[in-house]
């Protein structure tokens, strides 16, 4: 393998994405309430992490790459609890914008006796407004030109419209930085000449209208979704059957997963698109680069929440 893992630290990569705090209430239940019917749980810990794009930022830092943001968030103790988690983490905030009745996305999960009994979501999924794009925009184009990558982390919670997309195209085409984004909803049009895709199996059945119930029909769908969001490449992740990359000819390569103990696959997307995107951008082959992005998934879904590789776990896999 030509890839050289300690390169990811002079890699430059832009986040455009649905910045989050996933919110963790640990506690017990011994009562229920006088008032409803309903448990009352008894909270003896908080924990908060970064998550949706900020996890991809979590995994692009663990591995030493040098991070940028543009996203929204608001002005509140959340918002104000993002930015300073991703400036421990050295991340340049600077394309972070408030929006007038967007709230920080806070998705606060009630976990009792190890069992989450409630999650609570605070967001406003509505597209952004015309001047957030024009304020986006005027950063992207000041930063797009410094960065090796770019990589759209969609959670659909309105940042990532085709305007924003064909925006961020349009200005790395000029320094031929790599765009990657992590797709969701039915139509993918809206990702029309970016670089690459990494739907799962569901979200590319779901764009390609297609039941995915072979390995022949992944392949249809795939060619299909190359073909109409006119991409370079294609990578569709397949949980614990790996994944299975196409170039803009549709030609498929598959890679088997690698984990042998699981504990929790959240943010196994998040960490796919990471390692891809920081392996392209040291200049590794399309099949070296997914390999590697398999490798540090299967590092992740082996330890318990949302985690991250580091960057002498994903030597040792890869040796
Ligand atoms: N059960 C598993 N065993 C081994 N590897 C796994 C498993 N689940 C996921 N992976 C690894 O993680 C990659 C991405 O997983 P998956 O296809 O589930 O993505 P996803 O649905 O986008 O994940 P998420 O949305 O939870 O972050 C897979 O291609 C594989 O490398
Ligand atoms: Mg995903």
């Amino acid at each position: 393998m030509t890839l050289n893992i300690e390169s990811y630290k002079k890699i430059r990569v832009l986040v455009i994405g649905d910045l989050m705090i996933d919110g963790y209430l640990w506690g017990d239940v011994d009562r229920i309430s006088p008032e409803a019917p309903v448990p009352v749980v008894a909270v003896k810990q908080e924990t908060t992490t970064l998550g949706g794009a900020g996890n991809v930022i979590n995994n692009l830092t663990a591995m030493g790459a040098c991070v940028s943001v543009a996203g929204t968030a608001g002005m509140g103790s959340t918002g104000r609890l993002m930015l300073e988690k991703l400036k421990a983490l050295g991340v340049d905030t600077g394309g972070i914008v408030d929006e007038p009745d967007r709230p920080t996305t806070k998705k606060t999960r009630i976990i009792a006796a190890n069992q989450q009994v409630l999650r609570i979501d605070r967001e406003n999924p509505d597209e952004i407004s015309s001047v957030t794009l024009e304020k986006v925009t005027r950063f992207l184009e000041k930063e797009i030109p410094r960065v090796d990558l770019v990589l759209i982390s969609d959670y659909a919670k309105g940042l990532v419209t085709k305007e924003l997309i064909q925006r961020t195209v349009q200005i790395a085409q000029k320094s031929n930085a790599i765009t990657i984004a992590d797709p969701k909803g039915l139509d993918f049009s809206k990702y029309q000449n970016i670089s690459m895709l990494t739907p799962n199996r569901k979200e590319a059945g779901l764009a390609a209208g297609m039941a995915m119930d072979s390995p022949e029909a992944l392949v249809r769908a795939g060619r299909k979704i190359i073909k109409t969001a006119r991409l370079d490449r294609l990578l569709i992740t397949c949980g614990k059957d790996g994944m299975v990359g196409f170039d803009s000819c549709g030609s498929p390569f598959t890679i088997k997963s690698r984990a042998r103990q699981v504990f929790d696959v959240s943010g196994a997307g998040d960490t796919v698109i990471s390692i891809l995107g920081l392996s392209l951008a040291a200049g590794a082959s399309f099949q070296e680069s997914a390999a590697a992005a398999n490798a540090a998934a299967g590092i992740v879904v082996a330890k318990v929440g949302t985690a991250t590789a580091s960057v002498d776990e994903l030597k040792g896999a890869l040796s």
